[in-house]
Formats: C-alpha cells, structure tokens, sequence
C-alpha cells in the first residue's frame, strides 16, 4: 500500500474529526457545524450537526458559479431507444430548478417525502436532485419490483407525490410502470396528493384526472426554484433495500455526511478529477446509482452517464467498449455479473478491438464477490486494474477498496484490498472476540462510522439499533462474514442473513419464503440461493404440500413463481422449485438451509449431529440433482 493510503487511512482513525473537517472543505456550507462528529447522538453517530448546505447546489450550481455550466454534467446514452443527450452544468440546474418549482407549487418542501418510480432517463436524475434543491426527501423504487413492492414503500415513507415514468423498457418487451402505480397506490394505504407521469414515446399512460399530471404541463407553468438550505443532519433520502422479512428496510442518508464523503470517495478511491468522465453501469434504483451515476460525479463537478442498456443485447456485447470509448470515459463502476455477461457471449472479448479504450484507466467492481476468473478475464482483454470493492446500501460508499487516488495497491483475487479510510474493520467471533489474521468470523466495524453512512433506519431507530448495533456491541455488523489477512486485506465470503445477490440485486430469500408460504397448497416451504455461473445467484425454493393436496406438483410450482415474479418483481429472478415431503430440520425445528445450499453448490458438507430425520436431506439432495444442482 502506498504511503499517502496509510498516512490517510491512520489519521480517520486516530482523529475521525480532524480528517473528515479537512474533507468537509470541499464542500459549499450555509452555515459551519458546530461539531464533526456526535458520536453520542441515536441511535448512531450523526456528522456535522449544526451545519446547513444544499445539496443540489453542491451537486450543481456551484460549478456554474465557479464558471464550469458548460461543462458536461450528464451524458444520457439509451441504447434501448437509440437516444443519446448531453446536458452540461448549466443546462441541468435549469432543468432541476424549473422541476424543483414545479414540486414546490405543488405543496411540496422541506421534509416531504417524493417516491420515484422510474427508468433509467434523465428525468429521474432530475427528480432527484429537484427534491435535494428544496430539502424534500426522495425515495427511489427500483423498476423491476412489482406493485405490491412499491406499496409497502408508499406506505412507510408517506409521500406527498409519486413521479413516475409511463414504462421502462427491457430487451424484447416494454414494461408499463403506470398500471403497477395505480395498482400500488390502490393497494397501499396512504395516498399521495399528485402523481407526476413522465410520458414516454414507446408507451405512454393513461392518467387519472385529478391525480395525475403529465411532467411536461407541471413544469410547463412552473418557476424555477432555489436551493433551500437544509441541516446536515436532514435526510436527503431513503432507500429501501431487502431486510430478512418481507418489510424492507427504509435506509436514511443525511445531506452533510453525504456530500463530505462522496466528494471525497472519488479522487481518492476512483482517482476521478472535474471534468473527467466516470460511469457508474448501475441503476438508479439501486445505491450504487444514487451515489455514483447521480450524486458523486456531480459533487466532484466531474462527468457522469446514465445508461439506459445492458450489458450484452443492447445491441450486443461491445456496448461497454463503445460507450466507455465515445465519451472518453476513464473508470467503470459496474458489477462483476455484468461482465459474466459479456465473457459468454463474447468469449475472446474480440468486440473491444473496434474501439478505442486509451483514455479508460480502471475498471471498479463491487455488490457482490468478485470471483477471481472474472477478474482475470477482465484484466487480460482490457489491460487495466480491475478493482474489486465492497460496500452495501447501508454504508452509500466504499468500505475496503484499493484506494486508487491514494496510490495503487496489488491486487490480490478475491479481496476487495483493504479499509477504506474511515472504516476500523474487525473479525469477531460469535462471542464477540477479535479473530486472528485469516480466521474467518462476523466483519465488522467499530464506531463511529464514517460520514455517508446511514444514521437510522426511516422511523425505525429501534430496528436500526437491533438490525446493526446490537449483536456487537460498540460496532456495526455488516452481516457479511469473513477474515482479514496478515497484511489487512479483506476477504468477503458470504452473508450471516438470508439476503442472496441476484445478478447483483440484494435479495432477501425470507421475504420470497413469505410469498410460497401465501399459496393455499403449500404448508412448508425454504428459499436458498444456489450458484448460479452468470447471475452469482438465483433463488431456489422447497414447497412441503399440505397433506391431501393431490395436485401435479409442477402446476403449484408454475404458481409459486408467478406469485413471486408478481408479488416482488421479475428481478428476484424466481424460477424454479422443487415438491419435497418434508424439510431438513434440526432437533429445535430449524431448517438446516446452510446444509441446503452447500448440497447445491457441491461443496463439501457433513450431515448435522442435530439433524431430526437424515432421509430429509437425501430427499432435497435427489430434488436439487434432478434440477441439474450441482451445476
Ligand atoms: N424494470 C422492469 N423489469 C426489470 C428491470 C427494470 N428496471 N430490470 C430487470 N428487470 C427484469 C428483467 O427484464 C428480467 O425479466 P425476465 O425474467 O422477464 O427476463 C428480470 O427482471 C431479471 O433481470 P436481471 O436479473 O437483470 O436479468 P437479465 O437476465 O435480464 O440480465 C444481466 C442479466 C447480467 C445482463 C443484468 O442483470 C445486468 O446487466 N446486470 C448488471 C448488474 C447491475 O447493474 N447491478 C446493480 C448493482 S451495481
Ligand atoms: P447492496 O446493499 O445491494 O449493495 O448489497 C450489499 C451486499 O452485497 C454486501 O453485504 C455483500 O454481501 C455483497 N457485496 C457487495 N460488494 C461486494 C464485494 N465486493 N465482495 C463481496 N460481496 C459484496
């Protein structure tokens, strides 16, 4: 590790105020902070208490002032529907401030919560940082998640308006988000004053008279609206993400910590200066969208894309290459199954030989294990560092990366390198006592947490505090297990919960199960998450059938998977399962999942001493081979 990494990396630990006050510079305060760090604040620590900024102002108006509004801001790239659109600093604080007026003369201010509900266009960028401009609280709902997703998040967060997008385009079908909204809203039992639709050419929406208005007659009239200055400590939004029951976790983000460490996160750990491109491949439903396709670049008055694509089909496994070569684009954010993706179509890479990559320096990968053939594939075709990081939505950045703007570790496959500065990681076992270097136990960090991460759970103080606080007490418990090396490489090897990584969506197998367990037949029923070579992961269920149902065991499963594709949303990705006459269970009535999936992964696994009826396990072994389990 270079120097400039340990001299940064022991300073936020021996003086976490000193050195994020130093970091807090490059960033627009109304008013100072009275204090760095109330590390006795609740349920977590809370950073620059006292202090006032905006964040959209930080995001953008502050380069204009600074003489940069004709610097690109944004590049929106749609392969899907051939578009492609610039907007420069200028030209998007314009369009924030006339949509930010347009909230506002709905009523809309300081505190209110505005649910988005969109695909990945501009607009949605644009929602978000109109409510940053007037301090109200945006909550993004990825558009893969179904009706009932969205009303459970309508329900917690309470949002005065819904913006939403007419549809969302995938590869071979449009998918109307409109009849998913009024389904949710009908479902849900808080009701939002105003739904704003942004109408799309490829399916436009029928709206509801009195409710919904077309976005372009809402800013049609509006005027342009100023940035508000909010406490540091204000959410600037909530993001719910999978929890281990069906009830998502709404995580908080504050407006100060925020900006102080996004802005600092991208030289320091992308090696990202102003005005130099960066492209997060990600979704803005998802935390890496929010902080680094949205916020971070823009902060770092630096040059983001938002692509509406994916990586292979759209039109082909080349489009990374031509994207990162026609808008100069020196680092990649993306997740490892994405170039899974791209490796079995394009085996030899041979459609990165039409572009020209000089200008891309670093590949980033992170939300989930970066399994070492990938990254091999990916450094030999592309000839850059392929940096493996981890973090959660929890964290909104980083917790260990190779920390490129601080000087370039080696890599080691199958590490995320070391702490990112802030981040006092430790192994601990079950009783809460460190591990040795390489002993694999609970990773963990010890408080406070860095600025960025998340203070509270939304009107949840007390889950948050059982969720994270309590099993170790003084740390935060990632959930994540793994070990340490004797030169302070991390290894992340899996999840303590029931949360699997779908194609790098977080998915919880507990709210699935809740699904199953709904259909009439089914009396028992358990969710793994089997290995799966492109997606890292894809559910896999067990149904017991309530004695005297007689039905053909593959119509129940045929219904199972539709009520989960249509309960949460075709990104769990839940297509298949197996009829079985019992589940293994322990003694205590425990079911011995973790056995379950190492049968499925064929790894090695040994029968539990506690196991109630061994032949259980035989059974699932024999359903999981007919499925084709070990694949
Ligand atoms: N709106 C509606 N439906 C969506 C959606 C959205 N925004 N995103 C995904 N879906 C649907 C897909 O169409 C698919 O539906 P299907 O079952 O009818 O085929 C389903 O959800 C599963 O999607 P996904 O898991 O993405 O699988 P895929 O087979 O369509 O694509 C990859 C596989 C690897 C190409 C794709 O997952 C990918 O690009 N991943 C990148 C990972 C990423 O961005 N992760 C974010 C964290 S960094
Ligand atoms: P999410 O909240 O969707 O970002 O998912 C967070 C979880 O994804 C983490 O708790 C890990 O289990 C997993 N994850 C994210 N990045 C990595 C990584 N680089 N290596 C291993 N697991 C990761």
């Amino acid at each position: 590790m270079s120097e400039r990494y340990d001299r940064a990396y022991r300073q936020s630990i021996d003086d976490p105020a000193g050195f994020w006050a130093e970091a807090a510079d490059a960033i627009d305060w109304h008013r100072p902070w009275d204090r760095v760090l109330d590390d006795r604040a609740m349920p977590a620590s809370r950073w620059f208490p006292g202090g006032e900024l905006n964040t959209c102002h930080n995001a953008l108006d502050r380069h204009v002032e600074a003489g940069n509004g004709d610097r690109v801001a944004l590049i929106y790239d749609s392969p899907i529907t051939g578009t492609k659109q610039l907007f420069t600093y200028a030209g998007l604080r314009d369009r924030v401030a006339q949509f930010a007026g347009a909230l506002a003369s709905r009523g809309i201010g300081h505190g209110d919560r505005v649910v988005i509900y969109m695909p990945m266009v501009p607009e949605a960028a644009i929602a978000m940082l109109a409510c940053a401009r007037i301090g109200a609280v945006h909550s993004v709902v990825f558009g893969g998640f179904a009706a009932n997703e969205l009303a459970v998040r309508i329900d917690d967060s309470t949002p005065k308006a819904i913006v939403a997008g007419s549809c969302g385009i995938e590869p071979g079908r449009i998918v109307a988000y409109k009849p998913l909204l009024d389904r949710a809203i009908e479902i849900a039992r808080h009701k939002p004053d105003v739904c704003i639709v942004l109408q799309r050419e490829a399916g436009p929406a029928e709206l509801i008279p009195g409710r919904d208005v077309d976005w372009n007659d809402a800013v049609a009239g509006a005027s342009p609206a100023d940035c508000v200055p909010v406490a540091a400590t204000d959410p600037l939004y909530i993001l719910y993400t999978s929890g281990t029951t069906g009830q998502p976790k709404g995580i908080v983000r504050d407006n100060g910590g925020h900006a102080v460490a996004l802005r600092w996160s991208m030289p320091n750990i992308y090696d990202i200066e102003p005005g130099e491109t960066f492209w997060a491949a990600s979704d803005v439903g998802w935390v890496v969208g929010h902080s680094y396709i949205v916020y971070a670049p823009l902060l770092n008055g630096s040059t983001g894309i938002l692509f509406e694509g994916k990586p292979i089909g759209t039109p082909d496994a080349g489009v990374y290459w031509r994207v990162i070569a026609e808008h100069g684009v020196k680092a990649l954010f993306t997740a490892p199954t994405a170039f899974r993706a791209i490796k079995k179509e394009d085996p030899d890479c041979a459609l990165r030989a039409s572009y020209d990559l000089s200008g891309f320096e670093t590949l980033f990968l992170a939300g989930e294990r970066a399994d070492p053939d990938t990254v091999k594939w990916a450094e030999t075709h592309l000839g850059v560092p392929v940096i493996d990081h981890w973090w959660q939505t929890e964290t909104g950045w980083a917790i260990a990366a190779n920390c490129v703007g601080l000087g370039r570790a080696p890599v080691k496959h199958g590490s995320p390198t070391r702490a990112v500065p802030g981040w006092d990681l430790r192994v601990l076992d079950e009783a809460g006592k460190e591990r040795g270097p390489s002993e694999i136990g609970a990773l963990v960090a010890r408080l406070p947490m860095p600025p960025g991460c998340a203070p509270t759970l939304w009107n949840a103080d007390e889950r948050f505090r059982e969720a994270y606080l309590s099993e170790f007490p003084g740390h935060y418990a990632t959930a994540d297990a793994g070990y340490i090396d004797e030169d302070g490489y991390v290894f992340v090897m899996a999840r303590t919960d029931d949360i699997i990584n779908v194609a790098g969506h977080r998915l919880s197998t507990g709210a699935m199960e809740e699904v199953l367990a709904e259909h009439p037949d089914v009396a028992e029923c358990a969710v793994i998450g089997v290995a799966d070579a492109l997606k890292g992961q894809i559910p896999f269920g067990f149904l017991v059938l309530k004695d005297g149902v007689e039905r053909d065991s593959g119509d129940i499963v045929g219904e199972v998977v539709g009520m989960v594709r249509g309960r949460i949303g075709p990104v769990a990705a839940f297509k298949a399962a197996s009829v079985v006459a019992r589940l293994p269970k322990t003694r205590s009535g425990k079911i011995l999942r973790g056995t379950m999936r190492r049968i499925a992964d064929g790894e090695a696994w040994t029968m539990p001493a506690t196991i109630e009826d061994p032949a259980a396990l035989d059974e699932i072994a024999a359903s999981l081979d007919d499925a084709g389990y070990p694949s």
